[in-house]
């Protein structure tokens, strides 16, 4: 398998909302990046990656842009930016921004000027359809609640957002968008950056005729994902996008791909095919959701994120490359959601970054991840900005009647304010956060879970990640050794091994707050173990057969049998 410094990274997701505020107007911003970048260097972290820092009116935090070339008002200046980029490549880190061009906001200069006449040079930038008898041109739903179209009167026809009503989707049909695109893409790249997270990428394709979705449940709107996830042209846009920019730079690039099996993943990262490095699968934060969708809560079962994981690891193999996520600003934290964030939140959150990190692919962190902020419960709605959950409470609530507690339960476990509640940097006022108003709430838990305690506390979460993301960066192993999962049909033991030349590694994570004994398979053969991280006090015992504690892990690594190579 051929070895590449973005196979071998560690990315640091940040919100730049939420992250940390210079300037006291409540909101995070670039400056306030940059006061922190020694924080993350010390943690190891390779590669940053900001969500969207672009101009935007907000509709949906900076994931509507209004401007591709210019920064957000709330963020700061081109200059901050500048020396931002200088910052992180000055402390030996890169950068990738977020490329969101599935759509834009309807703020856009294309869109303004599209939507005001049929015949207005940019109107085939977008996609403008009739009405069909009087409603929309079809019966997909929205991601965001209600119709995937808009009615404009200035024309008398609907656009198409997939998104909220202020994210008109890009028409990639027409080659003079996709040039502009690539311009735009190529002028950042040309700033220097290292590479781009690309928003729903799969989504640019859409199947010719939009036709309507089945609705066996006849619901007023149905979901059309099939008409344009991972569409007819999608192939051959990513290879255009590939022969145009990114083959041009040595750079990361990641496809957020909601609905991309590990078939799908094989042709869009596969090394000879000239799309991308690597993509955001969506199908294990989906094992907890039922037959109604995210919102629709189920619990976990272990085997089938074993199923899961296991099937992207061997998949992926040679064949591509896989990128290893529990949470970003879309999911809810990993700790309470995997985990437990009561009496175990420090040992479940190590026992998760263990099970993730030792697999392989390019490992995510995100912003707070590492000192183990957990999820949020806010008594009222209002409290709540996400335009997701707000539409959702307002279409259940207020427009269907649903039940107030059930709802305000999806939030809670599912909802995407979890993962955007400011950073905790430390126990004062807005945990550090702000001198002003923040934007969003902060968790009340801010006094015992903050930066400045777990970068004081040698035993705490961040040291964990430290420790851990140093051993990638010493161990070949981890990065590139193939996977096999054992034990697969315990309910509550996540083992595995990985192996790689003469050498092995054996990873026991448990799941559950119960102990549990662990038998190692008769054809697991490990030479002199070494144990490489644990998070619990591991006598010296015997590893063929131990007992698990809750939430604990271990990582063992076999020495060479052979010759002289120094461990490595
Ligand atoms: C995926 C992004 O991660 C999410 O935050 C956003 O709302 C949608 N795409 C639309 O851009």
């Amino acid at each position: 398998m051929e070895k590449t410094w973005w196979k071998e990274s560690v990315i640091y997701q940040i919100y730049p909302r939420s992250f940390n505020d210079s300037n006291g107007d409540g909101i995070g911003d670039l400056k306030g990046i940059t006061e922190k970048l020694d924080y993350l260097k010390d943690l190891g972290i390779d590669v940053i990656w900001l969500s969207p820092v672009y101009k935007s009116p907000n509709d949906d935090n900076g994931y509507d842009i209004s401007d591709y070339q210019d920064i957000m008002d709330e963020f700061g200046t081109m200059q901050d930016w500048e020396e931002l980029l200088q910052e992180i490549h000055h402390r030996g880190m890169r950068l990738i921004m977020d490329l969101v061009v599935n759509h834009s906001s309807d703020e856009h200069a294309w869109f303004v000027e599209s939507r005001k006449s049929k015949d207005n040079p940019y109107r085939d930038y977008y996609i403008w359809r009739p009405g069909k008898d009087g409603h929309e041109p079809n019966n997909w739903e929205s991601a965001f609640s209600g119709s995937t179209w808009e009615y404009d009167e200035a024309t008398n026809e609907y656009f198409l957002h997939i998104f909220s009503k202020k994210q008109p989707d890009l028409n990639w049909e027409n080659p003079k968008l996709r040039d502009e695109v690539y311009k735009m893409m190529t002028w950042w790249l040309d700033k220097g950056i290292d590479g781009f997270r690309m928003d729903v990428i799969n989504f640019i394709s859409k199947v010719t005729g939009l036709p309507d979705a089945p609705n066996p449940n006849g619901k007023k709107y149905a979901s059309g994902s099939e008409f344009f996830m991972n569409g007819p042209r999608i192939h051959e846009f990513l290879h255009e996008m590939n022969e145009n920019v990114l083959s041009k730079y040595d750079i990361i690039t990641v496809g957020e791909m909601p609905g991309a099996t590990v078939e799908d993943a094989k042709h869009y990262t596969g090394h000879d095919r000239e799309e991308l490095n690597m993509v955001f699968t969506f199908e294990h934060m989906d094992l907890d959701s039922g037959p109604n969708g995210k919102w629709d809560l189920k619990k976990l079962n272990l085997l089938d994120l074993k199923d899961n994981i296991s099937k992207w690891q061997t998949g992926l193999n040679g064949e591509g490359w896989n990128s290893l996520y529990l949470n970003n600003h879309d999911q809810p934290r990993m700790v309470s959601r995997f985990g437990n964030d009561k009496e175990y939140r420090v040992e479940s959150a190590k026992m998760l970054v263990t099970f993730l990190h030792m697999l392989q692919g390019t490992p995510y962190v995100y912003q707070g991840e590492e000192i183990g902020m957990t999820n949020v419960r806010f008594d009222s709605i209002e409290d709540y900005k996400d335009i997701e959950i707000l539409n959702m409470y307002h279409e259940k609530v207020i427009e269907g009647n649903e039940d107030l507690s059930k709802v305000m339960e999806s939030i809670y476990v599912k909802g995407r304010d979890n993962a955007r509640t400011p950073f905790q940097w430390d126990e004062s006022e807005h945990a550090g956060f702000t001198t002003g108003e923040p934007w969003l709430r902060v968790n009340p838990n801010y006094k015992e879970i903050n930066a400045k305690q777990a970068v004081n506390d040698t035993n705490s979460i961040y040291h964990y990640y430290k420790k851990i993301i140093q051993l990638r960066k010493n161990h070949t192993i981890i990065v590139y050794g193939d996977y096999e999962l054992l034990l697969p049909d315990h309910e509550t033991i996540f083992a595995y091994t990985r192996s790689y030349e003469n050498q092995k590694l054996l990873v026991v994570t448990n799941f559950s707050r119960e102990s549990a004994p662990f038998t190692l398979p008769a054809h697991v053969e490990l030479n002199t173990p070494e144990l490489l991280i644990s998070n619990y006090e591991v006598a010296a015992d015997d590893i063929t057969s131990f007992d698990l504690r809750p939430f604990e892990a271990r990582v063992y690594k076999s020495k060479i049998r052979y010759g002289k190579l120094p461990l490595k």
